[in-house]
């Protein structure tokens, strides 16, 4: 499998040249708002003195980073703010993998495809543990497949793209097989106010400087373009590893995108938060009736946005994504895309208003 190169554009440029309406069910981009208060930080922002378009401080601005750790639980020292949860991504992963010895990284399979493709790049060697048909991630498959050659494993909860949220015994079972197999495990938690399971369990819960967790407000508040995210590193060299690499590759971050955050991270109500997770599960059930009425197995998700369907007698590559294009109007990722063991699947992100149609245009297609 090809992971360096992003194949969600592939299917998009496939769907845009289309000469039929289709709903775009592709990638993760909400299509909601942003809480009002983050819009009023920006436009604040604009007025601001010369000095505070200068760079901030390259681990993050203060103010946002205390709020972070606040709400996370953990010494303001801890925090780095990154570039989105992909920077962070990328600080833990190539951190680990240098800091531990072993020569591979193990991933879950269907995998985000960031982490096999980053893994590639960094040249680590790759072994995958299949989820359940549920999405669940088996802390005894896990296990089995560490070795001293693991340096580095990553998970992610809720899961993209399963939607599985994994259980507090399940994210502790990941930190011991680190701690027993001296590596490190990188938990991204970057759905976490898509949980709709109330059963999210952060792997911050479980102390250890073995574990790294790494998050970001693209999706909390519907600004992927922002790019604000942050890692959160407990043991002191690997922090001091990844303030490093960020601020070499970097320097820092955005100014006024952590400004807007931090802002709206103060006068956003709870409200906002709540609505956003309603309208998405809301979006989630609608899919899943049409996916009933077809006799369709998937995933029901208990976070994140998106739901995995395999189809009666049909399959889950870029030929059976492009017939339903082309016959149905719908566009999903290929569920071979996130690796084998859901390669008959297709992946529907739910970031559409047009939920309800695709569903119709599914059922007909099916019927
Ligand atoms: C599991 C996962 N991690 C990280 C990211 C990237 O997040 P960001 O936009 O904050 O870099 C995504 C985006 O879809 C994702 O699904």
């Amino acid at each position: 499998m090809d992971y360096e190169t992003p194949q969600f554009y592939r299917v998009m440029q496939y769907a845009a040249r289309s000469d039929r309406d289709v709903v775009d069910m592709v990638s993760g981009s909400p299509d909601w708002d942003p809480p009002a208060a983050l819009r009023d930080g920006l436009r604040a922002y604009a007025n601001a003195p010369a000095d505070d378009y200068q760079y901030p401080p390259s681990v993050g601005l203060r103010p946002l980073r205390e709020e972070i750790a606040r709400r996370r639980g953990v010494p303001v020292e801890q925090v780095i703010v990154t570039n989105g949860a992909g920077e962070a991504n990328h600080l833990a992963m190539t951190g680990g993998f240098e800091a531990f010895d072993g020569s591979e990284i193990l991933l879950a399979d269907p995998v985000y495809p960031y982490y096999a493709g980053r893994a590639n790049f960094i040249g680590a060697e790759t072994r995958y543990v299949a989820a359940q048909t549920d999405g669940q991630l088996d802390p005894s498959a896990l296990r089995e497949a560490a070795s001293e050659e693991t340096s580095v494993i990553v998970v992610n909860s809720p899961n993209n793209p399963t939607g599985a949220v994994y259980p507090e015994s399940s994210i502790r079972d990941f930190v011991a097989i680190a701690e027993d197999y001296d590596a490190l495990l990188v938990c991204d938690e970057v759905y976490d106010h898509f949980d709709y399971s109330g059963k999210f369990a952060s792997a911050l819960d479980v102390d250890s400087d073995q574990r790294i967790v790494t998050d970001a407000f693209s999706k909390t508040m519907a600004v992927t373009g922002l790019r604000v995210g942050y890692v959160i590193i407990e043991g002191d060299s690997l922090r001091e590893r990844a303030r490093t690499r960020h601020m070499l590759t970097n320097v820092t971050g955005s100014r006024p995108a952590q400004y807007a955050v931090a802002h709206a991270l103060e006068s956003t109500p709870p409200r906002y938060y709540t609505e956003v997770r309603k309208r998405v599960r809301d979006r989630i059930d609608r899919l899943t009736d049409s996916l009933d009425d077809i006799g369709a197995v998937y995933t029901d998700p208990d976070g994140g946005f998106y739901v995995m369907a395999r189809f009666p007698e049909f399959g889950g590559g870029f030929d059976a994504v492009y017939e339903l294009i082309d016959e149905a109007g719908v566009a999903g990722m290929p569920g071979a895309a996130f690796g084998e063991s859901f390669e008959e699947w297709i992946r529907f992100a739910v970031c559409t208003d047009r939920v309800e149609t695709a569903g119709a245009r599914l059922e007909a297609y099916f019927e």
